[in-house]
């Protein structure tokens, strides 16, 4: 058996010196015919109703010189494409149409310089026809083969790739291509908003025992899934047979001395790369201008929260990554667009480009104050974005450090935007935490939280360590958390807690020492959220113990226990294996507490997680975190997960947050906290996509709360959050085996509208709170085959309106009692599939346009709570 392998290798390595010898002799001329099949078809259409088309022809090889390497010269000339469609029957091509097309063809000739197969140069026409000159590559690339079993790096019409040769014969070979460089690809890191893409390019060789070509079978299959919705995706086929004709006639050769020389000879043919090319032709595109004057309604401020708002902004993203800042400039001064110009923003961020900025920064002063929504509107929508510009966070960081802001809050966000640029700058390809840029905005951080004078201003600084994230950050963030006061100690933590478990590991120690206060007192949010980021470094069993004889401690702070019971009731619903552990660990101490009365302990504090959207849509779940202290809430998220398999990516995130009121509200004896700061205040605390915002304040100090909020003024309902931001942004293109040019991209947006209001009465001691989160998402994708015969697209969009209201009562007559309402309407997700196909240079055929629709409903839910909330929802209804 050894010994017929080594044989085999001997003979296939004979072969090979003799292809170099044999394939392309001097003065002969072969020919081959050709056809390459192609399918495309979006996954919930069958694979029937693709659309498919073929082109077929023939190709004649002449070797005109030969070198003294043993390098050849080759002619090719392409004789009488054809092109069919409708599963190959039809031919709409009327080839003896004098038509442009049928000229450019016949007169395609083309050289190459073939040594040891490979194609060392190549010779075309000086023609501005891209696509052409791609199909004459894609031809060119098949004659690039080796018969050896061997690894190596090659260029031709897929990119540069690397590619692995399989000998299966001495006359049969496989050709496997990976790693493929794209002509243009960038994507979004976070998998829940990312896709799965799948390319194969494999292509059988069969030779003659001279290792003359005789058939040669490329094949290129190509999916594309959009991870967030399981039913959305497409496949591309290709596949490309060449056969040889088996005649071998003689042909001209080329008289010259050199390979220099004979290159000479070839008049009116320029050298080029055997790579794809593509070069856009922008002039029958539609102009932004024009475009926003049909969408401007869609855009309106009344659209906002709704997915046609969404769909809008993707629209005019795509024209506007291509547009010019001029163009931009003037949909931002059109009198039309000053009612929208929030959302005009919104859209100069996700175009993310230097252009859109130059637009931004020449229409809009940072010191004018009347302007002052629109530009935080833009920095806020910037954040978001997955592909910041060096120059833009350069000049923003600029604007911070040399404008003089007075404006406070303006300062805070300018901090929160750049810390979420240099995030995602990180993630570029060749950035990193250590990029120049992104370190010295992480020590002029640094710097700016020790020269601040007071708290306030220290915790605008930590907000942007916590959306910088960089890992270099932790011990200072611990040694804050360990060291500082309480409302320094708590920004700390609630900073530690954005990093991902495995950086914080390291730490474990010091967050126990928080939460069991080992050394020291510390802040109730500072405990529980030590505890927090302790459930998710995996707790061991000894662990849980220790958290379950805490339960039995003398520790007077209720709520922080009911708290841990919470949490380590969610986690318990949520993974079977944690349940087991925890039951086990109760049932060992059965006189204080087994499963049935776990949790049956004084507090109000709750933790829950419920799904809030599945199968059609995204699989999406919603974790509600309520910190409560003397009867009223101190700490509360809801946050919104899209989930892909393991990942979850945090979409939006409510926080609310209070303090110092419990002396206006409960006749409850929790101990006091000599370290507390008591000024009353409350507000809300924001993330969209992962990035902090600057927290809204709603009162700040006793005077404040009684003017404002006690005297009933907040009843209307305000927006605390408008925003139209970037969800998925993927973009890739790259050629087919047959030099078509290969587009996708998806693109998602998210417009949201969150209002809410609160209605406090003294009189009946109670207080009414509702939060409206209107949700309008568009998924807008495109898969493009363009060829210069045919081009050929599928769109499709997916629209929805998710809702999630929040209501919740409190009465603190005698009692305190909180009842919390989450709720979601029914909803309609609709999806639309759009195929095309243009024969670009022939008026007599008909292309093809087709619409396909296609409407789910989804049944709306009434979140069942915890037992708890809905015994307290009855106190308060039938009081
Ligand atoms: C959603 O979750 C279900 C159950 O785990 C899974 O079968 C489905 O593939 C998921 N859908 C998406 C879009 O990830
Ligand atoms: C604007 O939105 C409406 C639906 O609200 C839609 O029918 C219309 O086609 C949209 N306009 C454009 C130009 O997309
Ligand atoms: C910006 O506005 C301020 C006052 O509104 C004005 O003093 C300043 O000159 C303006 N700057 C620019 C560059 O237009
Ligand atoms: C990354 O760096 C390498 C080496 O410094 C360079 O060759 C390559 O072009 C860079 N890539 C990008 C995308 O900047
Ligand atoms: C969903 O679509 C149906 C018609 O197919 C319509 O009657 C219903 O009002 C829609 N629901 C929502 C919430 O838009």
């Amino acid at each position: 058996m050894a010994f017929e392998c080594i044989c085999r290798k001997i003979l296939i390595f004979m072969c090979l010196l003799t292809v170099s010898i044999h394939a392309f002799e001097l003065g002969t001329e072969r020919t081959f015919s050709f056809v390459n099949d192609v399918n495309l078809y979006e996954l919930k259409l069958s694979t029937s109703q693709a659309i498919g088309y073929r082109t077929s022809g023939e190709i004649k090889v002449s070797t005109i010189y030969e070198d003294n390497e043993h390098g050849f010269l080759l002619r090719f000339e392409l004789l009488s494409p054809q092109l069919y469609m409708e599963k190959f029957k039809v031919q709409p091509m009327d080839y003896d149409e004098k038509s442009s097309i049928l000229d450019k063809y016949k007169k395609s000739i083309f050289y190459a310089y073939w040594k040891a197969g490979i194609i060392e140069k190549s010779f075309i026409k000086n023609t501005k026809d891209s696509s052409l000159n791609n199909f004459l590559r894609s031809i060119l690339s098949l004659f690039q083969y080796q018969l050896l079993d061997t690894k190596t790096t090659e260029k031709d019409i897929s990119g540069t790739c690397q590619v692995k040769y399989v000998a299966k014969s001495s006359t049969k070979f496989l050709k496997i291509k990976s790693d493929c460089t794209a002509i243009e690809q960038h994507e979004r890191l976070d998998q829940p908003l990312g896709n799965e893409v799948k390319l194969t390019r494999v292509t059988v060789i069969e030779t003659s025992t001279l290792g003359e070509i005789e058939t040669l079978h490329s094949s290129d299959h190509h999916q594309f899934y959009i991870n967030a919705y399981k039913h959305v995706g497409y496949k591309v086929g290709s596949i490309f047979y060449l056969k040889s004709d088996g005649t071998i006639k003689d042909c001209e050769v080329i008289k010259a001395d050199n390979l220099e020389n004979a290159i000479k000879t070839l008049e009116g043919f320029i050298e080029t790369s055997i790579l794809p090319e593509i070069n856009f032709d922008k002039s029958t595109d539609v102009t932004i201008v024009k475009q926003l004057k049909e969408l401007k309604e869609n855009l309106s401020n009344e659209k906002v929260g709704k997915e046609t708002s969404a769909l809008a902004l993707l629209k005019l993203l795509q024209t506007g990554r291509q547009s010019k800042a001029e163009d931009l400039i003037r949909i931002v001064n059109a009198r039309t667009t000053k009612e929208i110009k929030g959302q005009i923003m919104d859209l100069l961020a996700a175009i993310q480009t230097e252009e859109s900025h130059e637009a931004f920064r020449s229409t809009m002063n940072f010191t004018n104050e009347e302007e002052f929504d629109n530009i935080e509107r833009y920095l806020q929508s910037l954040s978001v974005g997955v592909l910041p510009r060096e120059s833009v966070i350069k000049n923003i960081f600029e604007v911070l450090i040399n404008d003089n802001i007075q404006n406070e809050k303006l300062k805070d966000t300018l901090v929160q935007t750049i810390a979420s640029m240099c995030k995602k700058f990180t993630n570029l390809p060749n950035q990193s935490y250590d990029s120049e840029i992104v370190v010295k905005f992480k020590n002029f951080l640094l710097e700016s939280i020790d020269s601040c004078t007071n708290n306030d201003c220290k915790e605008i600084y930590i907000r942007g360590l916590q959306n910088l994230q960089s890992p270099n950050i932790i011990d200072k963030l611990v040694m804050l958390a360990l060291n500082e006061p309480y409302q320094i100690s708590v920004a700390a933590m609630k900073a530690l807690n954005q990093f991902p478990s495995t950086i914080l590991q390291g730490d474990k120690k010091q967050f126990e020492s928080i939460f069991y206060q080992q050394k020291k007192k510390f802040d109730t949010s500072a405990r529980t959220i030590a505890l927090d980021i302790l459930l998710r470094l995996k707790p061991e069993t000894k662990d849980i113990m220790n958290f379950v004889s805490y339960l039995k401690s003398n520790d007077p702070a209720y709520e922080v226990k009911q708290y841990l019971v919470q949490k380590l009731k969610m986690l318990a619903e949520k993974c079977e294996r944690f349940k087991e552990i925890l039951q086990m660990v109760l049932s060992s101490d059965r006189k204080v507490y087994n499963w049935n009365n776990f949790g049956a302990l004084k507090g109000l504090s709750t933790a829950l997680t419920r799904k809030f959207s599945q199968n059609p849509s995204f699989n999406g779940s919603l974790i509600s975190v309520q910190e409560i202290k003397g009867g009223v809430l101190k700490r509360g998220n809801v946050d919104l997960l899209l989930e892909h398999e393991e990942e979850k990516f945090g979409i939006f995130t409510l926080g609310l947050f209070a303090g110092g009121l419990s002396s206006f509200v409960s006749s409850d004896e929790e101990e006091v906290d000599p370290d507390e700061d008591t000024t009353a205040t409350a507000g809300m605390e924001l993330a969209v996509q992962g990035n902090y915002l600057r927290p809204l304040v709603f009162f700040s100090g006793q005077a404040q709360l009684m003017g404002h909020v006690w005297s009933g003024t907040a009843s209307e309902p305000t927006s605390a959050y408008q925003g139209i931001t970037m969800l998925q942004d993927h973009k890739q293109v790259f050629a087919l085996n047959n030099g078509a040019i290969l587009d996708f991209s998806s693109l998602g947006a998210m417009s949201m509208d969150l209002n809410g209001k609160i209605e406090i009465s003294l009189w009946y001691k109670n207080a009414n709170i509702e939060v409206v989160q209107n949700m309008g998402l568009a998924l807008l994708s495109t898969l493009s085959v363009k060829s210069p015969l045919i081009s050929s697209k599928i769109e499709l969009s997916i629209t929805q309106e998710p809702q999630i209201n929040l209501a919740s009562k409190v009465d603190f007559s005698s009692k305190t009692a909180i009842c919390m309402q989450l709720t979601q309407p029914n909803i309609n997700l609709t999806q639309k599939i759009n195929r095309y196909v243009d024969i670009p240079e022939s008026k007599k055929v008909k292309a093809l346009r087709q619409e396909v629709n296609l409407k789910y409903k989804i049944p709306g839910y009434t979140h069942v709570l915890n037992q708890k909330n809905n015994d307290m929802c009855n106190a308060i209804t039938s009081e």
